[in-house]
């Protein structure tokens, strides 16, 4: 299976041309499932959540959501997006799966970064595997790394692959997806961003780059730097389905849940 991150450099406010882009480079890529970055569409640092109201769109019918199920009708291909949901009088940072037959499912970050948790509303949507036929896709977004029960309730659900929309501007990230993918045997794919913002004087962002695609035994199968560039790889899904590592341990089997405090 061919899967594939686009790293773009969004203009902030101009939704049509970040998806036109982003739309092309979907086209040219021949892949089977494409991770496009958080907020994708309109760019990252908000001023007001009247703003992210304004350019947020609704997950089905907005603009990028139609122009991305039309670019999966076109393509074949399975694609996770970050998007600025507008869901009545509410905004949520949050990311699409769409395929050649329409929406999929939807995810809202569970984990607002910083700022973040002034601008949009606290994501309400479960960890959820959706089964795509080609694999087994869990979606997270960016800041959601750092809390390690979000890639091991996608993995307990058998998730192949976790696709993940990201405007990274911490470090660590690209070496700890490495971790979350050893520990669960999953897929990951991070598709960060570049560029800079800074729209709220004083508080300038430089995003990291980095995309990268990473599989169940910590291989880094491609990593980006910081440019615009889009990375694309073979994959064999079926790895993320065997949990074990030795014939005496399978990495979920050997937990010791009774030991636990969640
Ligand atoms: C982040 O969650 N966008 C750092």
């Amino acid at each position: 299976m061919k899967v594939a991150y686009i790293q773009t450099r969004p203009k902030f406010g101009e939704v049509e041309r970040n998806v036109e882009n982003a739309v092309s480079k979907i086209e040219t890529l021949g892949a089977e499932l494409v991770v496009l970055p958080e907020l994708f569409s309109t760019g990252y640092q908000f001023k007001s959540t009247a703003e992210a109201l304004e350019l947020g769109e609704n997950a089905r019918s907005g603009y990028a959501a139609v122009r991305l199920i039309e670019a999966a009708v076109k393509t074949g291909a399975f694609i996770v997006a970050g998007i600025a949901e507008r869901s009545g009088a509410s905004v949520y940072n949050s990311c699409v799966l769409v395929g050649p037959k329409g929406f999929i499912g939807l995810y809202r970050k569970a984990h607002l970064f910083s700022n973040e948790t002034v601008i949009f509303k606290k994501g309400n949507t479960p960890f959820k595997v959706f089964d795509v036929g080609v694999a087994k896709v869990g979606m997270m977004i960016c800041f959601d790394w750092l809390f390690p029960e979000a890639a091991r309730s996608l993995a307990l659900q058998g998730a192949d692959v976790i696709c993940h929309p990201s405007n990274l501007v911490l470090p660590h990230c690209p070496a700890a997806m490495i971790t979350r993918c050893l520990e669960n045997r999953v897929f990951a794919i991070t598709a960060n961003r570049v560029g800079a913002e800074e729209r709220i004087k004083g508080a300038a962002l430089t995003f990291i780059g980095s995309s990268q695609v990473v599989g169940p035994n910590g291989t880094v199968f491609k990593r980006s730097g910081r440019r615009v560039e889009s990375g694309t790889v073979d994959i064999d899904v079926t790895l993320a389905r065997n949990k074990k590592i030795n014939s005496r341990n399978d990495i979920i089997k050997s937990r010791r849940t009774g030991l636990y405090t969640l």
